[in-house]
């Protein structure tokens, strides 16, 4: 029991039930008006029922449409916006939740304006072009959405007089009180992320000689004028407290820890009644993932403990914190309270799990970035584990409901589609069979956690789930046709995996030639002959030794182990560089493999969300892995990859790179087969997942949670 994550605190007089927030997430679910509907009622109130202590909510515009970063965002800068946003903080509060208004001007990243011809409001012209830090791993797909989002306009600046400045406070000083008249709890004011103030903050964007640059004190006076405004607006006992950045990476002149502690110690003098302490990296790519979207997890917790020192009031920590890990900060007094955002988007009801002693049915956040990076091209949140998530007015009743009609299903697959689908199916009261062929469940995702450890937290949810809920598991048995018609079930869901056509490469039946499979079944320990032919005695002695031991069951162990011991050459060529060849070249690299990407595209792993790319493709080329994009393989030798790679005047150059071990990560097809042996019984046959074509761990999920969900409205 997380007895200091679940205790009780406040914040000035306002009472939290616990000390999990729901961090502040532009989700994006408004209509492009800024106003409260139902849909972002229900997002709210589906945290609220999870039990977090306090949500903060996206950052809402104070002076919409001005200073916004999207039409969908939020605003409360005129009285219209109180209908909606009083229908919301009834909802939260309904369920015992406290809910605090995020207040936000974009500043230089004021999308809107730009759509709208506005200049972006800034402390100064900036010195240095915006530019990337490295190469930019964006389709054009992708940067022609991001420049849709800004309305295909180049953005221009203003300068703030200090006319602008007085009218800003003036604006969060009413939003405030709008929104304390609306019913929230508290204000928080976004004082980072390279967002207005935080720019004021930073000396590496204000750059003024009047009462708002130069000294800390100046560079903080907006914030603290703010603060102040807004704690006179709304009575001084009402809380006001600000977000700030603690670090600002990527700038050698950005805002430093030291600079954030004086702006905290500023801000509670000027009656901010907590600090939440966030951090933001410029420019964008992988410092995204550095800051704000932290990708090391507890990234920021030494950020909050250093503010702690600083101040008296409480502190907000927030940065990928697990549970445990916010249990202990709190514990050591490093901070009061912890937000978390994309496991709140993973499951809403992580701390009513917690507060039930049932963590392990918490659904795990993969940090796969797929909810974030739907903000670069202004669509709504996705979360890649969580279908539901920014559908709650739809799905949420539904989900806690069984079906009226409770049928009889098959499910031929034990892959994240399968598990899915057999989760949701057995949820909601349907009688369910899950026939897996292979000798584990988790199929592509058992894979994927070995490569990447939040997925193994994903699998061991998916498969506590299954067995939770009374799925009845049948493991080495592949749904035959023979089954369904003994069974009679009403409905088979196919979740069976793509299949393999390995690409016609002169060479590529050597034995130091894998697929993606063989070496999945050579690293998991799956089949008892795949991919030996490859193998040398020793590499059989051990593989054995260890399936005997049941280490191959374990992802984590595998990951361990496989820094000592794994059948794969010194130098490895992966022939494909879409999300897998990338996952395995970070796991092979990590245990000193020399490798080398060959991809025909211009762009690595596309399938993943671009800020996970991001992260990723800079860990590997810093792990010296050497990644050749337009490359196409014309043959592969006992000792080396030969291939041909295109530049842009169209020149061919050939090339050669050794290679010990290679692995062929191309070649997945949709795989229609067994629905169609199938199909002639009498059940209802539906496909999910890879085997309608290869969606990966998101496409499996959704594909998987909508077939289950169908099965009431296709009833007999
Ligand atoms: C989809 C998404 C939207 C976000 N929008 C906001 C926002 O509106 N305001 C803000 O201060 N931070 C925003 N953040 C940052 C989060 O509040 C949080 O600081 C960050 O995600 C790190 O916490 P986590 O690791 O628990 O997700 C957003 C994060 C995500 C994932």
């Amino acid at each position: 029991m997380l007895k200091h994550l679940l205790s009780s605190t406040q914040i000035g007089g306002l009472k939290l039930r616990n000390r999990i927030a729901v961090a502040p997430m532009g989700v994006e679910i408004a209509e492009a008006d800024g106003h409260v509907r139902e849909p972002v009622i229900a997002y709210y109130e589906e945290r609220a029922r999870g039990g977090a202590g306090l949500i903060i909510t996206e950052n809402t515009s104070a002076c919409y449409p001005r200073g916004a970063n999207s039409a969908h965002e939020l605003g409360v800068s005129n009285d219209g916006f109180l209908p909606g946003l009083r229908a919301l903080t009834e909802r939260v509060h309904a369920h015992g939740a406290r809910i605090a208004i995020q207040l936000a001007h974009h500043g230089k990243v004021g999308r809107l304006d730009t759509q709208h011809g506005r200049p972006l409001l800034m402390p100064s012209t900036p010195r240095k072009k915006p530019g990337h830090g490295g190469p930019l791993d964006l389709s054009r797909e992708e940067m022609g959405l991001m420049a849709a989002a800004a309305g295909n306009r180049r953005p221009t600046i203003q300068e703030a007089t200090e006319e602008d400045l007085a009218e800003l406070v003036e604006d969060f000083a009413a939003a405030a009180e709008r929104a304390q008249r609306a019913g929230f709890d508290a204000v928080e004011i976004h004082g980072a992320h390279g967002y207005i103030f935080s720019e004021f903050l930073s000396p590496a964007w204000n750059f003024r000689q009047d009462q708002f640059g130069g000294a800390i004190e100046n560079r903080a006076r907006l914030l603290c004028e703010t603060i102040s405004a807004c704690k006179a607006a709304t009575g001084g006992a009402f809380p006001v407290w600000c977000r700030i950045d603690a670090t600002e990476f990527g700038e050698d002149d950005g805002i430093r820890l030291e600079d954030a502690q004086l702006t905290a110690e500023l801000a509670v003098k000027a009656g901010a009644d907590a600090i939440h302490v966030s951090a933001y990296a410029h420019p964008l790519g992988a410092g995204f993932t550095q800051a704000p979207i932290v990708h090391a997890e507890g990234g920021f917790a030494g950020f909050a403990a250093a503010i702690k020192t600083r101040v008296t009031v409480p502190v907000i920590a927030v940065g990928r914190l697990s549970p445990e890990a916010g249990d202990r900060l709190i514990r050591e007094g490093k901070a009061d309270i912890i937000a978390m955002g994309r496991q709140m988007l993973a499951d809403p009801a992580t701390a009513q799990k917690l507060s039930d002693n049932r963590s392990d049915s918490i659904r795990p956040c993969i940090y796969c970035y797929t909810c974030v990076a739907q903000a670069f091209f202004d669509r709504s949140v996705r979360c890649a584990v969580n279908p539901v998530t920014a559908h709650e007015a739809d799905l949420a009743q539904r989900m806690r409901e069984k079906s009226p009609h409770p049928q009889r299903v098959l499910i031929a697959g034990g892959g994240p589609a399968g598990l899915e689908a057999a989760r949701v199916a057995a949820m909601r009261g349907h009688r369910v069979t899950l026939y897996e062929k292979g000798d584990q469940l988790g199929g592509t995702l058992r894979f994927a956690a070995l490569v990447y450890e939040p997925n193994e937290r994903l699998l061991n949810w998916l498969e506590g789930q299954v067995r939770e809920l009374g799925v009845e598991i049948l493991l080495g048995r592949e749904l035959s046709f023979e089954d369904v018609r003994q069974q009679q079930p009403d409905h088979v869901i196919v979740a069976a995996g793509a299949r393999r056509e390995n690409p016609s490469i002169p060479g590529s039946d050597l034995a130091h030639v894998m697929d993606g499979d063989t070496l999945r079944a050579l690293l998991t320990g799956e089949a008892s002959s795949a991919g030996s032919q490859s193998l040398g005695a020793f590499d059989r002695f051990v593989i054995a030794a260890g399936r005997r031991l049941g280490v191959m069951r374990s992802p984590r162990r595998l990951r361990v182990l496989s820094h000592r011991y794994m059948p794969i050459g010194e130098r490895v060529v992966i022939i494909g560089g879409g999300l897998v060849g990338i996952e395995l070249a970070e796991f092979l690299a990590a245990r000193n493999r020399q490798v080398t990407v060959l991809e025909e595209g211009e762009i690595f792993a596309l399938q993943m969300a671009h800020p996970r790319r991001w992260r990723v493709l800079h860990d590997v080329r810093k792990a010296g892995v050497e990644l050749v994009g337009r490359a196409r393989v014309d043959r592969i030798t006992e000792r080396s990859v030969d291939f041909s790679v295109s530049a842009d005047d169209d020149k061919v150059e050939t090339r050669s790179v050794e290679a010990a071990s290679v692995i062929v990560t191309l070649g997945l097809e949709p795989n229609p087969d067994l629905a169609a042996r199938l199909k002639s019984s009498n059940a209802r046959v539906v496909s999910v997942g890879d085997c309608t074509g290869v969606g990966y761990i998101e496409g499996a999920i959704r594909e998987g949670f909508e077939a289950a969900l169908a099965l009431d409205s296709s009833d007999a």
